[in-house]
């Protein structure tokens, strides 16, 4: 088992409809794919946490860098791990509230890394929560 996270910026900033849409297919596909993500946005930037097979994740990730829907796609982490951190999510996304507080910010990344144990999982995830806190020019 292995697990990869990218940050990427969206190209342009897309509507509930358009997430909710890009989420739910994602999850779908990941779900019969057999791979677990989660991921962290500010409606700019984003972090994406995705584990499975190590092939299963190279062909997500050759898919995810030519989808125009967002760039300047990095690589921030990628090892092997004994167990699926993410289970049983295929795809859980949430948002952080523009213009609040690291601390709050936080709270809200802490609940989506609950199940975690690896520390560079946690410390890549609140690293992007503490960018978007400081309101960095978009
Ligand atoms: C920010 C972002 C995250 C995405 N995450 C996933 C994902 O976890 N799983 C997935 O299958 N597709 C994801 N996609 C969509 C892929 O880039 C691509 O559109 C999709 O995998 C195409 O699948 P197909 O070629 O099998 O139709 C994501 C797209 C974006 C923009």
């Amino acid at each position: 088992m292995h697990i990869i996270i990218y940050m990427s910026r969206f190209t342009r900033i897309l509507d509930d409809d358009e997430l909710a849409c890009l989420f739910d297919t994602a999850a779908e596909k990941n779900r019969k794919a057999g791979i677990t993500s989660v991921l962290l946005h500010d409606s700019h930037r984003l972090i994406q946490a995705i584990e499975g097979k190590r092939e299963t994740i190279a062909t997500l990730m050759a898919k995810l860098e030519s989808d125009p829907r967002h760039h300047q796609i990095s690589l921030v982490h990628r090892s092997a791990i004994q167990a699926r951190q993410f289970d049983p999510w295929h795809m859980r996304a949430a948002r952080l509230d523009p213009g609040q507080s690291l601390a709050k910010l936080s709270v809200q990344a802490a609940d989506l890394l609950r199940s975690t144990t690896q520390v560079p999982v946690k410390a890549a995830f609140f690293g992007f929560c503490r960018y978007s806190a400081k309101a960095i020019p978009v």
